[in-house]
This record gives C-alpha cells, sequence and structure tokens, in this order.
C-alpha cells in the first residue's frame, strides 16, 4: 500500500495495475476534505508509475462507489471557504484523475451520487453492479454539483442526461444509465472489480505507449486540456529527436551545441 495521506484513500500497485480505493463504507464513502486532498496524491503518485498500464477507481463494501462529498463537512465553512477551498480542491483532484496519463477504469460497486458520480465520470471507462443508482442530488440540498457536475459531466454524457438528473433529481438504474452512456458496462453485483480487472488486462497487453498518447489526444478532441497536451506532445517529439542528446552533451562539456 502506498501512503496517500489518508488511510481512507487507499492506494495500490501491483504490476501493471493500480487501484485507487475509497474505504469509508460506514458513510457509504462519502468524501470529506482529508480524502480529497487524498484522492489527489493518489492520482500523482499512480501517474508516476511508469510501469502502471492502467488505474482501476473503486470503494470499498458493497453498497456505494461514494455517495458524494460529505455532507456534514459543508456545514461548517463559510461560503467563501466552501468556493474556493472545497470546490477548487474537488477541481485539482478530478482533473488529476481524468487527465492520468494511463486509463482509469471506475469500478462501480454501489450509489454513485453527487460527487460519486462526479467522480465516475473522471474514468475513461465506466463498469457498474446491476444494483447501482446514478444520480445527482445537489440542487434538492440547495447546492450544485460544483466538481465538475456541470462540466465534464455535460461533455462525457450530453447535456440532456445531465439536466435530467441535475435539474429533475432523476436517479437512474444501471439499465437506464447503460442506454444513456453512463456506464459502459452493467455486471452482476459483487463483480465490478473482476470486469475492471479483465479489461485492465487487455488494456495491459496493448502498447502503453501508443495508449497514453491515444488517451492524451482523446482528452484534447474532448476539450479535457489542450494547452498542456499541446506542449506534452511537443516535449515528446522534441525529447526523442537527436537535437536534445546533441544539447545535452554540448551543455555537460560547456560548449556550443552543433545541431
Ligand atoms: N455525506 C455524509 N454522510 C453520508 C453521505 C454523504 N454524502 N451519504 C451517506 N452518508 C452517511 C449517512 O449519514 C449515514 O451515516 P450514519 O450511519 O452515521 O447516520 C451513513 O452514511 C449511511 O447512510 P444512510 O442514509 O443511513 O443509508 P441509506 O441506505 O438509508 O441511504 C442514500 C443511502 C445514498 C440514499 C443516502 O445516504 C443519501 O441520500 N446520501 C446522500 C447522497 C447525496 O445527496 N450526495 C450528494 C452529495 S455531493
Amino acid at each position: 500500500m502506498i501512503d496517500t495521506g489518508d488511510s481512507r484513500i487507499e492506494l495500490t500497485v501491483e504490476g501493471h495495475l493500480a487501484t485507487i480505493r475509497i474505504n469509508r463504507p460506514d458513510k457509504l464513502n462519502a468524501l470529506d476534505y482529508g480524502m480529497v486532498q487524498a484522492l489527489e496524491r493518489a492520482a500523482l503518485l499512480a501517474d508516476g508509475e511508469s510501469a502502471v498500464r492502467a488505474v482501476i477507481l473503486t470503494g470499498a463494501g458493497e453498497k456505494s462507489f461514494c455517495a458524494g462529498g460529505d455532507i456534514e463537512a459543508w456545514s461548517s465553512w463559510p461560503p467563501e471557504e466552501f468556493a474556493m477551498k472545497w470546490v477548487r480542491l474537488g477541481h485539482r483532484a478530478f482533473d488529476a484523475l481524468a487527465r492520468l496519463r494511463h486509463p482509469v477504469i471506475a469500478a462501480i460497486n454501489g450509489h454513485c451520487l453527487g460527487g460519486g458520480l462526479e467522480l465516475a465520470v473522471t474514468a475513461d471507462i465506466r463498469i457498474a453492479e446491476e444494483h447501482v443508482k446514478f444520480g445527482q442530488p445537489e440542487s434538492g440540498l440547495g447546492i450544485i454539483a460544483g466538481w465538475s457536475g456541470t462540466q465534464r459531466a455535460v461533455r462525457r454524457f450530453g447535456v440532456q442526461t445531465v439536466r435530467r438528473m441535475a435539474l429533475a433529481g432523476e436517479i437512474f438504474t444501471t439499465e437506464q444509465a447503460l442506454a444513456l452512456g453512463l456506464t459502459d458496462k452493467v455486471v452482476a453485483k459483487g463483480e465490478s472489480q473482476a470486469a475492471a480487472r479483465a479489461m485492465a488486462e487487455q488494456i495491459a497487453a496493448r502498447s502503453p505507449q501508443a495508449t497514453r498518447l491515444t488517451k492524451l489526444m482523446m482528452n484534447m478532441a474532448e476539450g479535457e486540456e489542450r494547452e498542456a497536451a499541446a506542449e506534452a506532445l511537443g516535449g515528446f517529439v522534441a525529447a526523442a529527436s537527436t537535437d536534445l542528446a546533441t544539447g545535452l552533451e554540448a551543455f555537460r562539456n560547456k560548449r556550443k551545441p552543433t545541431f
């Protein structure tokens, strides 16, 4: 187990597979401030693992993947702190997950609500167990879906599906979620981990370099990121050129490079 700074956010790496697991089942894996900080750390740590070829994101227990942000925690914060600390921290963590260089598979083992749905949205592929319920209950609580539920979720699922959840409070079954594209696959209760592992093995058997570049370019096409992705692609080409070797060699020998 790799230390994420909060024991309720577990990160393990075995061979080509990293797993990030939310482990707070007594509160249906609701995320408090420390857990979101640890999620960001877990994403950055998994990103740094060069042997990893796929990441599974899941929750502990059989009832909930994640029931969203910790509603109790909100009450202690003035509005400015809520916006500038809580909302922005969530964005940093979820951006780090969505922009992870390795493909991410969400094994959705139970309730996928509010911030939990926004968390699942960060994954490249979603596999849900048949009892899962999907929804965005936030406006019924007097708040907004602020961890990209009105942005990344709209880009990935389409605005009409998000409207039904975010404005009308519709809760979707997995059958509906499959038809609407909220999940890519539905499996029996208790089977999401195994299905996600099988998918991860399928991904790991392919070229890791081509897979990472493909993910980056699809993220660009989707508007997930543009500037940093363009510079990463440029950096890749430049770093692979003989010019870099020439430049480094000249720097080490304290002379002008001849390109
Ligand atoms: N924040 C904080 N605590 C939460 C939580 C959340 N988002 N979701 C669930 N919990 C806690 C409950 O308060 C309860 O704690 P307790 O045992 O100390 O009382 C525990 O998790 C179990 O939840 P409970 O409501 O008793 O389970 P249930 O099966 O009756 O209902 C839900 C399940 C998911 C329908 C219900 O918990 C719920 O509506 N949660 C909030 C979902 C939500 O609005 N999320 C949006 C936030 S971004």
